[in-house]
């Protein structure tokens, strides 16, 4: 994959033993695997399925997104994204991937996932309505936090606002949002069929955002695209998604590595982590099965979880997300304190790349298989491959744990029961029922 390397030798059994490392035997049956759960995935792909692979070329709505963003360049300071799990956590990656750290004038983003009365509130005090606008996402339409959300920031902005600042992401033709959209004459924009809310970073709901931060998404869908076309084509021996997918189904499988935690060496790849450990427990943990994702960052995390990583029990396997080159020099002065000054003249990099290289070599000398995914630099089309190269991993495990990686049936219990405590028109009839289980949880 272009931009991107995929290095492996970590979870061998050569280089971290016979116990907990895959032996050349291991990898070969792992690989045999991946390489049938591909035939069935391109199958369903040549038969129309698998949109998530064809986004990138269809720039879904993208001139009108493009034009959308322009209409307020100059007059938005901050963009809110009012949306939950897949119509958020892709918004907040790409912010956090591809903005680079340096202000560059262009609008602030507010993700209002979360709806802590505490949060919603203090971003509310600190915006101001004639120069913020705001894109409510929902592919149903219908979900609780999200629609309160609406609510709140529809008064917010008042009567006068709210038809130019208010915009809509959600299904093209159906749901509660769609026909608010119509009513109030939003400006509106479409979740395409036959993606789910994980698989839709590259639709409107992660594009408006990242167009109106001025993100480079022709950059992202150029990488996406060249990327879905390496993982529809490329012979399973040499396909990263198939060797992604397989070696960590394996891991977990053959030995115990129930637990995958994503390690980032840079905080612009640490929204990735938010990103992809939703798309695998959402997609995988089903039916009893389904590793459990960790994120973790460094070094920062070396000061917090490795001593349970090094020496806790043997159920981790680690994919460290490292980038070769940051968009920042942070030279380190020279001094003569002691204790300092080999760090003196070095660049602030440098010192990362040890402390990392200094984790790897801990968890390998203690037996604990690990992967790593190399950017070359986090750019625009790097950050479209990687998004495409772990859908597609994460469709090839679906085949290899025997699940439907596209549903969330265990997530939709959830909002349901929601509803009906709510008193939600045609939920409210269970709604004792289901404090009465609730009360069972209280001492
Ligand atoms: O991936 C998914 O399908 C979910 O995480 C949804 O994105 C999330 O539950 C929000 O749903 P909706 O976009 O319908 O508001």
């Amino acid at each position: 994959m272009q931009g991107l390397r995929l290095e492996t030798a970590g979870c061998s059994a050569e280089v971290v033993g016979e116990e907990h490392g895959l032996t050349a035997a291991d990898r070969e049956a792992a690989l045999a695997r991946g390489a049938e759960a591909l035939d069935t995935v391109r199958s369903e792909f040549e038969a129309g399925g698998h949109r998530f692979l064809r986004l990138a070329d269809e720039r879904i709505q993208w001139a009108e997104i493009r034009e959308a963003a322009a209409s307020i360049e100059g007059r938005c300071s901050d963009f809110v994204v009012c949306g939950i799990g897949g119509s958020a956590l892709g918004n907040q990656a790409l912010d956090i991937a591809l903005r680079g750290g340096a202000a560059d004038g262009s609008p602030r983003l507010h993700i209002l996932d979360n709806i802590d009365p505490e949060r919603l509130a203090l971003a509310l005090d600190t915006l101001d309505p004639e120069t913020t606008w705001a894109v409510v996402t929902s592919k149903s339409g219908s979900t609780a936090e999200t629609m309160a959300e609406y609510l709140i920031l529809g008064a917010w902005l008042g009567e006068d606002l709210v038809a130019e600042h208010l915009w809509v992401t959600t299904d093209a033709a159906a749901g509660p949002l769609r026909a608010e959209a119509a009513r109030l004459g939003l400006r509106s924009f479409e979740v395409p069929d036959g993606v789910g809310g994980r698989f839709s970073v590259l639709t409107p709901v992660g594009l408006v955002s990242a167009a109106v931060c001025g993100l480079d998404v022709e950059g992202l869908l150029d990488g996406a695209s060249a990327a879905s076309a390496a993982c529809v084509s490329l012979a399973a021996e040499d396909n990263p998604a198939v060797l992604h997918a397989a070696l960590h189904h394996a891991l977990d499988t053959d030995k115990g590595k129930s637990i995958h935690v994503q390690f980032a060496y840079a905080d612009a790849l640490l929204g990735l982590g938010d990103w992809y450990r939703q798309l695998l427990a959402e997609s995988i943990g089903k039916q009893g099965h389904g590793p459990t994702p960790v994120k973790a960052l460094g070094p920062t995390d070396q000061h917090s979880q490795v001593q349970l990583y090094v020496e806790g029990p043997h159920d981790k396997v680690f994919t460290f997300l490292t980038a070769s080159t940051f968009r920042s020099k942070v030279p380190i002065p020279e001094s003569d304190l002691d204790a300092a000054s080999y760090l003196g003249g070095r660049d602030l990099a440098d010192l990362l790349h040890a402390e990392r290289r200094g984790t790897q070599v801990a968890l390998l000398d203690a037996g604990r298989p690990q992967m790593e995914i190399v950017f070359d630099a986090v750019t625009a089309p790097n950050v479209g491959s990687y998004l495409i190269w772990m859908e597609t991993s994460i469709a090839l495990m679906g085949q290899l744990y025997g699940v439907n990686a596209f549903d969330q049936p265990g997530v939709e219990a959830g909002k349901i029961a929601a509803f009906a405590l709510m008193e939600r028109d045609g939920y409210a009839d269970r709604r004792a029922e289901i404090e009465a289980r609730g009360a069972r949880l209280r001492d």
